[in-house]
C-alpha cells in the first residue's frame, strides 16, 4: 500500500476536522487512541498515528486499523486535534517539527509530564488551542482517570471536545494548571504505589503459608473490592479501615505495624517527591 501525497495512509474521503492526529505510537498513545475508538468518539479511520519509528506506528495502526502517517506534519494537516504522546524530553523537537504545519482550527492535546501549557505555546506558536491533560496508566482497562486544563487560548469547546476524546479512557476532571503536577504525583504516579502495596502482600501472604497464586489472586480481588467500596459504595478510605478493624482484633495489630513502620508518612513523602520531580520535568531535567 502507498501513501497519498501527504504520506498518508486509509485517509480517503475523511473530514479531517474530525481526525485526530495521534503522535507517538507508545504505550499511551496506543491506549488513548483505542480507547477513542472504543467510546465511539472517533472511528479507528479518523485517527492518524505517526511515531519516530515509522514501523512502530505502522504496528499499532495496523492492530486497531488506525490511519497510518508517514510523518508527524503528515497527521497534522489531515486533523483537527493533535494528541502529543511523546516523552517529555522529546516535546520540544515535536513541536518545532509541527509548528508550521498548525494553524487556529487545530487542537493540540498534550499529556507529556511536566510540561505547561506555556511551553507548549511557545514552542508551538501563538493561537494555537491547547489543552494539557494527565491520564494513568489504568486508561489502558477503562479505568484511568485523566485531568485537564486549558492553555491560554483554549475555550470551553477545546476543553469539551480534549473531554470527549479522553473519556474513552475513563472519567475527566478539569483542574486549575496550578493543581496538574500535583494530579501527576497522585494519580498518574498512583497506579504503581498501588501496585507495589499489593506486590508486597502478596509476598507477605507467601511469608505466612499461602502457594504464591492464591495469595495473587486473594490480593487482586481485595484491592478490586476495597475500590468499590469507595467507588460504588459511597465510602470513604477511613471509613473503610475504621470498619474492617475492631478492637484489639487481627486487623488492628497490621494496622499498628503499617503505622509503626511509616507507612503514611512515607506515602507523603512519596507523593512530595513526584511532585516535586514533576516540577523538573519542565525544566532543566526533562526525561
Ligand atoms: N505511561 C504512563 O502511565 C503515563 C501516564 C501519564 C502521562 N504519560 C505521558 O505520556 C507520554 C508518553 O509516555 P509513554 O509511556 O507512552 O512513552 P513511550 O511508550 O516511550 O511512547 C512514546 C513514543 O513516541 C515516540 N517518539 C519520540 N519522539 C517522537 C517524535 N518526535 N515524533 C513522533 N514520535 C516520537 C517514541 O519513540 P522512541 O522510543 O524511539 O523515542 C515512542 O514510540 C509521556 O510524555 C508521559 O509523561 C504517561
Amino acid at each position: 500500500m502507498c501513501p497519498d501525497p501527504a504520506g498518508v495512509w486509509n485517509t480517503a474521503a475523511m473530514d479531517n476536522d474530525r481526525n485526530v492526529a495521534v503522535l507517538g505510537a507508545g504505550k499511551m498513545g496506543e491506549i488513548l487512541a483505542a480507547g477513542m475508538v472504543r467510546s465511539g468518539a472517533r472511528t479507528a479511520g479518523q485517527i492518524l498515528i505517526a511515531d519516530a519509528v515509522e514501523d512502530r506506528a505502522r504496528q499499532v495502526g495496523t492492530r486497531h486499523g488506525f490511519s497510518i502517517a508517514g510523518t508527524n506534519r503528515a497527521a497534522v494537516q489531515d486533523a483537527g486535534v493533535v494528541v502529543l504522546a511523546v516523552k517529555p524530553k522529546d516535546i520540544g523537537g515535536l513541536s518545532a517539527e509541527i509548528a508550521p504545519v498548525l494553524g487556529r482550527s487545530h487542537l493540540v492535546v498534550s499529556i507529556a509530564a511536566g510540561i505547561t501549557t506555556g511551553t507548549l505555546e511557545s514552542g508551538l506558536g501563538t493561537g494555537v488551542a491547547v489543552v494539557r491533560a494527565m491520564p494513568n496508566a489504568a486508561s489502558s482497562v477503562g479505568e484511568g482517570i485523566t485531568a485537564i486544563c486549558p492553555g491560554s487560548t483554549a475555550n470551553k469547546g477545546h476543553l469539551e471536545r480534549a473531554r470527549e476524546l479522553l473519556e474513552g479512557v475513563g472519567p475527566v476532571i478539569s483542574v486549575d494548571e496550578s493543581l496538574i503536577d500535583a494530579v501527576t504525583a497522585v494519580s498518574g504516579s498512583g497506579p504503581a504505589y498501588f501496585a507495589l502495596f499489593a506486590e508486597a502482600l502478596v509476598d507477605a501472604g507467601v511469608t505466612v503459608g499461602l502457594p504464591r497464586d492464591v495469595s495473587a489472586r486473594l490480593v487482586a480481588q481485595t484491592m478490586r473490592g476495597t475500590a468499590a467500596l469507595v467507588t460504588q459504595g459511597g465510602m470513604e478510605p477511613a471509613e473503610v479501615r475504621e470498619a474492617v478493624t475492631s478492637p484489639g482484633g487481627t486487623t488492628a495489630m497490621a494496622i499498628r505495624e503499617l503505622e509503626r513502620a511509616g507507612l503514611r508518612a512515607g506515602v507523603l513523602n512519596a507523593v512530595q517527591a513526584a511532585f516535586d520531580r514533576a516540577k523538573g520535568l519542565g525544566g532543566a531535567g526533562r526525561q
